[in-house]
C-alpha cells in the first residue's frame, strides 16, 4: 500500500502536477523575487502586486503569460523569461504557502544588497562626457539626454562591450507643454525641456555585481537616480533598474549602444 502511494506521487511528480520543491521556491524568491514582492510577499511599492496566499495556479498563470509575452510587462517580463517550468512552480508554491497581507499590510523593505549602489554622481559630465543621443518620450512628455564618458566612447569606437571604469548618464526632463497639453516641438524635432525630473546614472567598476543574484545581475553594472541637487533619490529601487536592462546583455546591458556606437566612430 505504501509503495502504491509512492508510485503515485512519482508518476504525478513527474507529470508535473506534483513537481513543487517548496524550499527551492523559497529560495529563488528570497534571493530575487523579494527585491520587489517583498521578503514576507507584501511588496515593497504600490505599483508591484503583494503575492503572500495568492492562488498557486494563478500564479503560475501569469508566470506563464509573462515568460510568454501573452502579458506584458519589461520589468516582470525579464525575470518571467528566466523562469522555467519548474521554477514556477515551485515560487508559485511558495508564495501560495505565505499567509495573505491583511487589508493594513505594511509594505516590504528593500533587500540592501539590491538596494545599496556604488554608483557617485560624476564630476562635470556635461562638460567631459559626450552627448550621443537626444530623444523624446512621448508616452510620458519627457524629452532625455544621454551622456556617455570617454571610456565607454573608446570601448563603442572600437567595438568592444563597455568596460570597468564606463557611465552613462541620461539627464529627464518635462517637456515643455502647449495650450493643447501636448509637448511642443522645437526645430530641432525634440520636445522642448521645461522642468528638470532626475538624473539615471549606470556605472560599472570591477566587482560591483558581487552580491546581486544571477537573475537581476548585470556583470560589474550598478545603478542610482540622483536629484537635481546631485544626492540619491531616495526610494529608488536597483532591482528594477537591473531586470529591465538585463535583457540587454548582448548590448553591454545598454538600450542605446548602437546610437553610442555611431556617435563614437563619427
Ligand atoms: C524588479 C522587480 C521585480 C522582481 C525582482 C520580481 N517581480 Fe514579479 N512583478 C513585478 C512587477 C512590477 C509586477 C507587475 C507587472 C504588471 O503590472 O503587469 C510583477 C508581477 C508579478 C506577478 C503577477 C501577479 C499578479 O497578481 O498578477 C507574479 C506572479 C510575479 N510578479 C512573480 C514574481 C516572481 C516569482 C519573482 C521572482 C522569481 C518576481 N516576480 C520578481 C516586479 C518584480
Ligand atoms: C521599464 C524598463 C526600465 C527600467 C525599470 C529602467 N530603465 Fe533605464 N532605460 C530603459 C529604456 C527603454 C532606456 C532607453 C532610453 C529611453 O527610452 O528613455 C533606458 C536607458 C537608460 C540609460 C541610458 C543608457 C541606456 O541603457 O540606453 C540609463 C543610464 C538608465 N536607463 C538608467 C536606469 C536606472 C538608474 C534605472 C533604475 C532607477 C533604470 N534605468 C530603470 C528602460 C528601463
Amino acid at each position: 500500500m505504501r509503495l502504491q502511494m509512492a508510485c503515485l506521487i512519482l508518476a504525478a511528480g513527474a507529470s508535473g502536477a506534483w513537481a513543487q520543491d517548496l524550499a527551492a521556491g523559497k529560495a529563488r524568491a528570497e534571493a530575487v523575487c523579494a527585491a520587489c514582492h517583498g521578503l514576507n510577499g507584501v511588496s515593497v511599492a504600490d505599483t508591484i502586486p503583494n503575492l503572500a496566499g495568492q492562488k498557486s495556479a494563478y500564479l503560475q498563470n501569469q508566470l506563464k503569460a509573462l515568460k510568454s509575452g501573452a502579458r506584458k510587462n519589461a520589468v516582470m517580463g525579464a525575470i518571467a523569461a528566466q523562469l522555467s517550468a519548474d521554477d514556477i512552480a515551485n515560487v508559485a508554491a511558495h508564495f501560495a504557502s505565505l499567509p495573505a497581507a491583511g487589508t493594513a499590510a505594511a509594505r516590504s523593505g528593500f533587500l540592501p544588497n539590491l538596494a545599496k549602489t556604488s554608483v557617485t554622481f560624476p564630476d562635470n559630465h556635461r562638460a567631459t562626457f559626450t552627448l550621443y543621443q537626444t530623444l523624446n518620450r512621448p508616452d510620458i512628455n519627457q524629452v532625455r539626454y544621454l551622456y556617455a564618458n570617454p571610456v565607454a566612447m573608446k570601448a563603442a569606437k572600437d567595438g568592444k562591450p563597455l568596460p570597468d571604469g564606463s557611465v552613462l548618464v541620461l539627464e529627464q526632463y518635462a517637456a515643455k507643454l502647449g495650450a493643447d497639453h501636448k509637448p511642443i516641438t522645437a526645430a530641432s524635432g525634440f520636445f522642448e525641456p521645461d522642468r528638470f525630473v532626475a538624473y539615471a546614472v549606470m556605472e560599472r567598476g570591477a566587482g560591483w555585481g558581487h552580491g546581486i543574484p544571477e537573475m537581476l545581475r548585470n556583470e560589474n553594472w550598478n545603478y542610482a537616480v540622483f536629484t537635481a541637487d546631485k544626492q540619491h533619490r531616495a526610494g529608488t529601487n536597483q532591482a528594477e533598474c537591473l531586470a529591465c536592462h538585463k535583457p540587454l546583455d548582448q548590448k553591454s546591458f545598454t538600450f542605446s549602444l548602437d546610437a553610442l556606437t555611431t556617435v563614437a566612430r563619427r
